[in-house]
């Protein structure tokens, strides 16, 4: 693996760090040199320590964290930051990353507590997360690199997902209005947008998709045909893999992404297009 510029050292939270893209991530990180702090929900903690020894049989001299929190609450995110900085002495990335994809219903019958659930851990959360950790770089001096998982449904209107659809538009604008807010402190604020990746979240979406569907075939059948169509709906024909979304989001904490910030990168295989 190529080293990048300027990731050795750092100190990178990361949120939603025992989930898919955030346990890529963290390994990614890890083998760039990184000191990694992995937060999760208090439920996902068993996965977290897993990830943590994983981590550290690959790469013995890692300095890994792990501290539950809820990113929606505020106290929880105010205590993550603060025990990474006097653990660490400093935040220098923030992998804003923590985000759920919820049910799927066209929007006249989507359920609106669902709707208010993920405008609270998608949107808000990663707000108190961009809000507590950009305090804490400006404090240190130092600047820094906010990077935050966005989607391709940030730029687009899927579906049977108003609600996931609405959240990460929210980060897109998010992420430009922070951009300006706080580049005058030399912090640096991107999004990623991944498409269909492999994972949980694909699963999920295949199904929910399709129950979506007239049930003119059976669930099999629609799923199959439904995977089929988002697979052909995408040039390069075939799902993102996690490394693939890693490796981007490392190259935008480096030091070789230095004059980009307000950026949303497509991670998509052509989806978008
Ligand atoms: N996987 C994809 O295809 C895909 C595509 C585009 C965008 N995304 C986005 O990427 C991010 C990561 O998704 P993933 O695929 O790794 O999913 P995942 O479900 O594997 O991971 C998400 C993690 O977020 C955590 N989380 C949820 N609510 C939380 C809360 N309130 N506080 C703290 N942590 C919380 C979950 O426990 C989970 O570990 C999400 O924001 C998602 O919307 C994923």
């Amino acid at each position: 693996m190529d080293s990048r510029r300027g990731l050795k050292d750092k100190v990178a939270l990361l949120t939603g760090a025992a989930g898919d893209i955030g346990s890529a991530t963290a390994t990614r990180l890890c083998s760039d040199g990184c000191i990694v702090v992995l937060t999760d929900l208090a439920s996902k903690s068993d996965d977290l320590r897993r990830l943590r020894e994983r981590l550290l049989e690959s790469n013995p001299p890692a300095r890994i964290l792990t501290i539950p929190a809820d990113v929606t609450e505020e106290d929880d995110v105010k205590k993550l930051i603060s025990q990474t900085v006097t653990k660490f002495g400093k935040i220098d990335f923030l992998f804003n990353n923590a985000g759920i994809q919820g049910p799927f219903a066209p929007t006249d019958k989507y359920p609106s507590d669902a709707f208010a659930q993920i405008m609270k851990i998608n949107v808000h959360g990663v707000f108190l997360c961009l809000k507590y950790a950009s305090e804490a770089m400006i404090a240190s001096g130092n600047g820094g690199v906010i990077v935050n998982t966005a989607s391709l449904a940030g730029l687009v209107g899927p579906t049977n997902m108003v609600a996931y659809a609405s959240s990460k538009h929210a980060v897109v604008g998010m992420t430009k209005s922070a951009a300006k807010d706080l580049a005058r402190h030399g912090i640096r604020v991107c999004a990623i947008a991944p498409g269909i990746l492999e994972g949980k979240m694909w699963d999920s979406q295949v199904k929910g998709q399709a129950r979506c569907r007239a049930p003119a075939e059976s669930e099999d059948e629609m799923i199959r045909s439904q995977a089929t169509s988002m697979l052909n709906g995408t040039p390069m024909k075939r799902l993102g893999r996690l490394d693939e979304v890693s490796s981007v989001v490392s190259f935008l904490f480096s030091d070789d992404a230095s004059y980009m910030t307000g950026t949303i990168t497509n991670i998509d295989g052509g989806r978008f297009t």
